[in-house]
This record gives structure tokens, sequence and C-alpha cells, in this order.
């Protein structure tokens, strides 16, 4: 794997613009998108008026805290179309995220707004190494997801050769990546396991792939996972971040020469970190629920929205832009084991240290009397699959877990290949506990 470092004077001049000039910006884009919202979307105008505020009380950045949260439930009480700030005629795009309920959450792009997304996913793209020319292999879904898309407007966007795939059909993938030799792929982390269980089968060896680059997000994954990914091909694997509300893919980036976290794109985003259980704001630093403003949105502007992430703002490093630190996970997907807060992505990294297991994991919860338990369903690698490794790798990944992570876990090492595959966002989490 070679060090990549890309060339600053490819970058946008705001990517190193100092924190005054960003933050100018930031309140000049942020006092018009308020107007935006309050002039053109009655959702927005009537929660303001509700809230007492309006959007004249913007007198810094910091006053953003006056104005009330948007949530995912405004979404769905306004479906499909209730929040939008642009007639339908002026939208040029709808994409959607499938919801529990059955009913996508619905978001609409004008011309400008999918503009505005390719430069930034072309940003992201740079920012992990790519540059035009390149070749990417996009196995994000096409859809109403917007990971697809995103990530091909993107890529084109930075003058590569896009190569749409979308996910499933992984015996296909390889074949297209052996046989046209992109550069860069652009996938979830855990449907990326499942294209190097394929390069193994069809013995072929992943390292001598061409692939140098792997832009991975929609879903938590860890450090660890990182490592396991760029040991396996022999590449760069960088975390790419977003949400169909605020936009889709490209809201932040990490950067391939530090990889130490996902810069914001905050020359068209406005961050906060809050408390999820009082909504007061936190200093940068400390971990709580990210909450984004979106800037430049025209088709469905978003103020103070409560995206359920938990992570910290950090200080930029290779760009001018703060970071957000690797998500944890959702504060919905937190489970909740006797009193102790445990989050997948804490049990990925302590299954990534036992050498017996494989990385395809699923954690069921099951309920006995008022007794919760977990236990976590996981592969052995394939040359530990004996009976008498297995049990070795269970004991010592229930150690980890509970010295590590605190709760005590029943551990099922299944065979390989046993644990369903995702095309897309794994599903980590089965609650099998009765409703209440
Ligand atoms: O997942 C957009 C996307 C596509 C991002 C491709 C990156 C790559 P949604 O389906 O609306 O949009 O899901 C958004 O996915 O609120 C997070 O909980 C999670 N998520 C997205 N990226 C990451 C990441 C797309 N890098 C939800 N790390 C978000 C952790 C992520 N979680």
């Amino acid at each position: 794997m070679h060090p990549l470092t890309p060339d600053k004077k490819e970058l946008d001049p705001i990517e190193t613009a100092s924190r005054d000039e960003i933050e100018a910006l930031q309140f000049h884009r942020m006092k018009r998108s308020l107007k935006h919202a309050f002039n053109h979307s009655p959702f927005y105008r009537n929660r303001f008026i509700e809230h007492d505020v309006h959007p004249e009380d913007l007198k810094s950045l910091a006053d953003i805290a006056k104005f009330p949260f948007t949530t995912k439930q405004d979404l769905r009480d306004t479906y499909p179309f209730g929040m939008f700030a642009v007639p339908q005629s002026k939208l040029v795009r709808i994409h959607g995220s499938s919801g529990t309920t059955g009913k996508p959450t619905v978001v609409g792009y004008t011309q400008a707004d999918i503009d505005h997304w390719a430069d930034l996913v072309a940003r992201s793209i740079r920012a992990a190494g790519g540059r035009p020319g390149d070749m990417v292999h996009v196995a994000y879904g096409y859809g109403l997801f917007t990971g697809g898309l995103g990530a091909h407007y993107g890529a084109e966007r930075l003058g590569c050769t896009v190569v749409p795939i979308s996910g499933g059909m992984t015996e296909r993938q390889v074949t297209l990546i052996n046989d046209f030799r992109p550069r860069i792929i652009m996938v979830t982390p855990s449907y990326m396991l499942s294209i190097l269980d394929e390069f193994r089968r069809q013995g072929l060896d992943p390292r001598q792939s061409s692939l140098e680059i792997g832009i991975f997000g929609a879903e938590p994954w860890t450090n660890a996972m990182r490592r396991e990914i760029e040991d396996a091909f022999d590449m760069h694997a960088v975390d790419i971040y977003g949400l169909s509300e605020i936009m889709g893919p490209g809201v932040a980036m990490e950067c391939v020469e530090t990889k130490d976290g996902l810069h914001i794109w905050e020359d068209h985003f406005y961050p906060e970190i809050i408390d999820p259980a009082t909504g007061a704001v936190l200093p940068d630093g400390e971990t709580g629920e990210l909450v984004i403003t979106t800037l430049t949105k025209e088709g469905l502007p978003m103020v103070r929205y409560r995206t359920r992430d938990l992570t910290r703002l950090l200080p930029g490093t290779a760009r001018s832009m703060r970071r957000i630190d690797k998500i944890t996970g959702r504060s919905d997907d937190m489970i909740i084991l006797r009193g102790v807060n445990v989050f997948p992505t804490q049990i990925e990294e302590q299954i990534l240290k036992c050498k017996g297991l494989a990385p395809h994991f699923q954690i069921e919860l099951t309920r006995s009397g008022r007794l919760d338990s977990m236990t976590v369903h996981v592969e052995c690698a394939p040359e530990m699959a004996d009976e008498a490794a297995r049990a070795h790798s269970a004991r010592e990944l229930a150690h980890h877990i509970k010295s590590v992570v605190g709760v005590s876990t029943r551990i099922e090492v299944k065979d390989p290949g046993a644990i369903a595959r995702s095309e897309g966002k794994a599903r980590r989490v089965v609650d099998n506990r009765p409703k209440t």
C-alpha cells in the first residue's frame, strides 16, 4: 500500500481557508438558508412562529441554538412532500430511505442541490486519494437509496470513469473488478467483506487486485475493520458519512493522508453536538448526538436536524474544516443490557481481536423472565473450523466482551457462510424480545 497525499493545489480554496473565513461564509449562508426555509416552507414558517423565533434573530452562528430541532418524525408527519421549500416542478430528483414503518422518508433535490452534492462527493473522492481518470466501481445500491447515484454523480464530476454496478451479484462484482481493473471501490464495509469472501472462493488473491482505495460508509464500522480490509486487499480504506435527510453520501469524509476521522464539509453543513437527553449544545470534543443545519439546500432545507448518530467534533487536521470522530452508532441502535450501553461496533472490535473468528456477526437479544440476554452469532475463520478451535474462540470472545465492554454474552460460533450476508447495510441486531 503506497502512501497517498493529494496535491494541495487541487483542493477547493475553502478546504484550506482560515476558520474566520469558514465561519464568515457559514454565517452568511445560514442566514440566507433560514430565510429561505421561513419564506418558502410552510412547515418551517409555522415551526419558527410556534417557537417564537425569526431568521432575523440569528446574530451569530451560535444563535442557531435558539431555533427548534427537526426530527425524522417531522418528515414522517409531513410525508411525502410537506417539508419541501420549492414546488415539485422545481425538483429534479427524489430519494428516500426505507423506514421501519414501510413508508420511506422522502427527500427532494433541485438542480442546484444535485450540483452541490456532486461537487461534495467529488471533493470526498479526491480526499480519499482519487483523481480524474480513475475508474470507480460503485457497489452502493442504486435507486431511492442515495448511495449509488450520489457516488455516481460525484465520481463523474471529478472526471472518473464510473462502473455503476450497484449492490448484489457478488460473483459478477469480482469478475468485473478483475476484468475492468478499477482503482477505487465505493461500497458498504459489510458488503466489501462479502466481496472479499468471493475473491477467496474464486481462488483469487485480493492483494493482487487493482483496487487501491475503498470509500466505505452508510453504516458504522471500526478502525479494527479498517485494518482487516486494508490488510486483506492491500488498499487504503477511508470513511464517508452522510444521510439522505441532509443530502446523501459526502456530508463528511475522511482524508487518506491522515485517516483520523471525517472532515465535515462545513461550507455546506453546520454541525452541532447535543446531549441527546436534554438537547443542550455540548462543546467540541464531547460526545453526543450530531445535529446538522444545511447551509445551501434549496429543495429541502434542514434546520438543526437530529441525526441520532453519536460522535464528537474535533478540530481540523488535513483540512481546516472540523472533523467528526468515527460514528460509534445510532442512539436507536444502542443496546441497554442490564444497565450497560452496548453498540454493535464495540462487539465488532472485540471479534476482530480473535484470530479464530471471521468478521461476520449478528447480535440477538432475547428475554427470559425479566432478564435480557445477548447472544453474539459469529462465524469461525475457515481454517479454524474444528470443535476445539471454535470453543476456544467462543471463550476468548466472551472474555474480551466482558472485560472491555462490561457485559456477559453467549457466543455461538457458526460455520463459514452461516451468517446472512448484506448487499448493502448489514443488519447487526435482531431483537427477539417480546414487544411490551
Ligand atoms: O446511508 C447515505 C450514505 C450512502 C452514506 C453511502 C455513505 C455512503 P441513509 O440511508 O439515509 O443514507 O442512512 C443514513 O446511515 O444517519 C448513519 O446512521 C448511517 N451512516 C451513514 N454513513 C455512515 C458512516 C446513507 N460513515 C444513516 N459511519 C446515518 C457510520 C453511517 N454510520
